[in-house]
């Protein structure tokens, strides 16, 4: 049994992701922005009482923090942190404007880098338990695809992607000593409010073959960038 941290999980993947570890059994802690729009988690806590439902905006440090810190005063250590909320604009070179850049930004690479950092503390670190941070990336964020997939034009969440690509590598690199794996993942196109409903996968679908790649990973494997379907994605 793990103890597992699920970002924005109140809706789409990271909904799907919370539900799926409570059924095989694991703890989760799933964070929610706003009461108001977190219904369905909250009421999942009556029926899972190995969920916990906490409030979180990635974007509010003190909030992080808060967070962090009654894990630790709980004595609480976790094996896995799902870095998975995020938002999109998806405006395009013509029309992006600095503001929903900006606002991207803050949400998909400076949100994930402080939730990680924050994570830190309550983090397993030794050699004998194994703990993994994955961060949900997209093969929009993939530099090398640009030109190769059909979908594009999503300027500031591609470019917002890319650099949670960095982070990805370069804290796998600084928390190697300490046990910790960062991978990044693409759940592939899915159909949440995110994707739209033309997406390629339903949400279990992809959450279904996330969860099957991420059990056929060697503990050891960090630093990569890895799709739904287990294939590695070219940075
Ligand atoms: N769907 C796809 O096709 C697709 C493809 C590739 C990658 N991804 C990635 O997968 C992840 C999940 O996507 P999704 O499709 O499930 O998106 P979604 O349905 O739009 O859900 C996004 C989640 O992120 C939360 N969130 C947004 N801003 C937040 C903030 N400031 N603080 C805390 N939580 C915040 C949302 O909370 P609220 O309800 O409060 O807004 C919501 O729970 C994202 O990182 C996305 O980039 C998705």
């Amino acid at each position: 049994m793990k103890n597992i941290i699920v970002t924005g999980a109140n809706r789409g993947i990271g909904f799907e992701i919370t539900k799926r570890y409570l059924e095989l059994g694991h703890r989760v802690w799933a964070s929610y922005r706003n009461k108001s729009n977190a219904k369905d988690l909250l009421s999942m806590t009556k029926s899972f009482h190995n969920l916990t439902a906490f409030e979180m905006d990635v974007t509010n440090q003190e909030s992080i923090e808060i967070a962090f810190d009654d894990f630790l005063q709980s004595n609480l250590k976790f094996e896995v942190l799902f870095n998975n909320a995020g938002i999109i604009d998806w405006s395009d070179f013509e029309n992006v404007e600095p503001k929903s850049f900006a606002d991207v930004y803050e949400v998909n690479v400076i949100g994930a880098f402080m939730v990680m950092r924050n994570s830190l503390k309550t983090l397993h670190q030794n050699s004998h338990i194994k703990s993994r941070i994955i961060n949900l990336s997209s093969r929009l964020g993939s530099i090398e695809l640009r030109g190769n997939t059909q979908l594009g034009g999503a300027l500031a969440y591609q470019c917002s992607k890319a650099a949670l690509n960095m982070l990805t590598r370069q804290t796998s690199l600084e928390l190697k000593p300490k046990g910790i794996s960062v991978i990044s993942m693409s759940p592939g196109w899915v159909k949440t409010d995110m994707g739209g409903k033309n997406a390629k996968y339903e949400t279990d679908q992809s959450v279904t073959m996330i969860l099957s790649v991420l059990q056929s990973l060697a503990d050891e494997e960090t630093g990569i960038f890895i799709g739904e379907d287990g294939e590695r994605i070219p940075w």
